[in-house]
């Protein structure tokens, strides 16, 4: 007799049988997800303001279904996060559905605790000055002016870098720093590293990217991205610090360097390049975060017939200068990216470009979404003197003059405080924050400088670091340089000084200042921090970090680093407690009360 032919071994069907179960599961698990869970995680598992993304978590992808049915069904207590009483059929359900939305996501940090990135925190610093607006004015305010003396170093991260000029970042727990040609990132709260992301530095380049200076990191999503010494712009995955692209920013090769922390705006991550004091053309270049395609490149120096091209009265400028080493800062309700530039190219030699040089040592108002200029406003025209107008240009919405304004706060290289409506570039105030200015007598109404001795005073009255206007006070804080050494006519004190200054803006006029200890020549050029606690946070000349009384100067605490300080400030609170962190010589500290 001739048997029937099986259809299915017996191991088949049970393995068919296990699928449909797992599928049938699958499917349950979905539609317990959507029930229970998407009300808060989101219908996508992206989540929502009430709870954090699920999908393509390294963190949970290291977790198994057991572990994430307990988590479930304890819920994470004082967090949110419910506990679900659910028949146990539904919860391996959800568990199974959860564990399959983060197949395939890898997790390898070298050591401490995996990065992980959901909805931001309020406490969180999440770009280079704090705020899209680049006012280093935060709200936290634990760690404030009646306690501020109990402040205590919690731990110290080194990095073989002595000049570092990094602002850390900070999310979610995790800190990432950088050094020449290095991103870490570190477990906020120890100290300890997470990952590391490093390439030899470049030979041959000139500049501070040869002296392997670097600002930092943007990071968006399970991105961090960073510029190279290069100039390329890496994306790196956040939770393992492996490269997922790179660009090369410049179109050709030039003198270009990366010195800056790029910046994020919205799906977009946008970056400048150094390199001005040995020829290169300068731009601001966009790319899309998620795959690092081009969206604009915005050139600050025109080529021949562009707009601008009449202020270079000489050979076209193909290597006009015009760095955009500083990171800018943007406005979300006029939707538009306000960027400084620096110096022309040669910069003491201008017998080949007469005229102003647009758009050298400007402020530029581009829109996001195209790089197209809306306006610009030109500090310096015409420099010979190296007056790059890369100091932060602050956006800040005030009462100015008994009305509502939307201003752009500037304290320049060339001596002036500048107050613009950054609505439209409109100067409303240019006031000279210095004692003695004598390159120009003034402002004039026009918006341009009276210059008397293009070369004449001051030498570097402000520069890059960052500064901060607090709304309490309605004063701005930055470090300003009593300079002169170019004069010929001398000055009192060759050696400078440096101070601490506290300005009105409405009047421009110091408030109060506090001098700092020589010499000014050293290379210091740490930036401010202020608090809603009314404390402004700087570094010294001599390597004290203090904290002074955002009314009146006053000191209130200080910190003998010892080291030279380059890098300005930030602070970040984790679960309710403030810690403020900045680069010293070779370390990040990390204080805390
Ligand atoms: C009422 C809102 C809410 C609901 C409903 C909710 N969650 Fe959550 N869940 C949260 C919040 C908030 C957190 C973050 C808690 C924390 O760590 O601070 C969280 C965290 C989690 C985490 C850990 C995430 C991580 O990265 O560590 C998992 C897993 C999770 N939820 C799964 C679920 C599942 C599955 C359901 C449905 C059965 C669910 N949640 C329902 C609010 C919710």
């Amino acid at each position: 007799m001739m048997r029937k032919p099986r259809l299915f071994t017996k191991a088949q069907v049970l393995a068919m049988f296990l699928l449909c179960a797992t599928l049938v599961w699958a499917a349950d698990g979905k539609r317990v997800f959507n029930e229970r869970c998407a009300g808060c995680h989101g219908s996508d598992a992206r989540g929502s303001a009430k709870g954090p993304g699920l999908a393509g978590s390294p963190r949970l992808s290291g977790m198994s279904a057991e572990q994430l049915r307990g988590l479930v069904q304890r819920g994470i207590p004082d967090s949110g996060m419910p506990a679900f009483d659910l028949p146990a059929e539904e919860l391996e359900a959800v568990a199974i559905y959860v564990r399959g939305l983060n197949a395939g996501v890898t997790a390898k940090p070298a050591t401490g605790k995996q990065v992980t990135w959901g909805k931001p925190e309020p406490g969180d610093w999440l770009t280079y000055n704090g705020k899209l607006s680049a006012n280093r004015y935060s709200h936290l305010s634990e760690i404030n002016r009646a306690n501020v003396s109990g402040m205590r170093l919690k731990w110290i991260f080194p990095i073989p870098h002595s000049g570092l000029e990094v602002t850390p970042l900070e999310a979610g727990g995790v800190m990432y720093v950088t050094g020449p040609n290095q991103v870490y990132a570190i477990d906020a709260l120890t100290g300890n590293q997470v990952w590391k992301y490093s390439r030899p530095q470049t030979r041959g380049l000139g500049g501070d990217a040869m002296l392997g200076t670097n600002r930092g990191v943007a990071i968006r999503d399970e991105k961090v991205f960073y510029v190279t010494d290069n100039a390329h712009l890496l994306a790196l995955h956040r939770a393992t610090g492996e490269l997922v692209w790179e660009k090369t920013m410049p179109e050709e090769v030039q003198h270009y360097g990366g010195t800056m922390a790029p910046l994020v705006v919205k799906d977009t991550v946008i970056a400048g390049v150094s390199g001005a004091d040995q020829g290169i053309r300068g731009f601001i270049v966009c790319y899309k975060a998620e795959s690092g395609e081009l969206i604009w490149r915005h050139w600050t120096v025109p080529r021949k017939g562009e707009p601008g091209s009449q202020t270079w009265q000489g050979s076209e400028p193909l290597r006009g200068g015009g760095s955009t080493w500083l990171t800018g800062s943007y406005d979300e309700a006029t939707d538009t990216l306000y960027w400084p530039t620096g110096n022309p190219f040669p910069d003491g030699d201008d017998r080949d470009r007469g005229g102003d040089n647009l758009y050298t040592n400007c402020i530029l108002a581009l829109n996001p979404k195209t790089g197209e200029l809306k306006w610009h406003y030109q500090f310096t025209p015409h420099d010979v003197s190296d007056r790059d107008a890369t100091e932060p240009p602050l956006l800040v919405d005030a009462t100015y003059h008994g009305r509502e304004r939307k201003l752009l706060l500037h304290a320049d290289r060339n001596g002036y405080f500048y107050v613009l409506d950054r609505t439209s570039g409109e100067l409303l105030l240019a006031k000279q924050f210095l004692h003695r200015v004598d390159w120009a007598t003034g402002i004039a109404a026009d918006g341009r400088p009276v210059v008397i001795d293009p070369k004449g005073c001051p030498d570097d009255a402000a520069n890059w670091s960052s500064a901060a206007f607090s709304p309490v006070t309605g004063m701005f804080y930055f470090l300003a340089l009593e300079e002169c050494t170019g004069s010929p006519q001398g000055y009192p004190d060759q050696t400078g000084q440096r101070f601490l200054r506290a300005l009105n803006i409405e009047t421009g006029n110091i408030v109060w200042e506090v001098p700092q200890p020589g010499p000014a020549k050293a290379k210091t050029w740490s930036g401010v921090l202020a608090t809603a606690g009314g404390v402004v946070f700087y570094g010294k000349p001599n390597g004290g970090f203090e904290a002074v009384d955002e009314r009146d100067g006053k000191l209130l605490w200080r910190f003998e680093t010892n080291v030279q300080m380059k890098a300005s400030p930030m602070t970040f609170e984790i679960t309710g407690k403030q810690y403020v962190a900045v680069a010293a010589g070779p370390n990040i500290l990390c204080f805390t009360l």
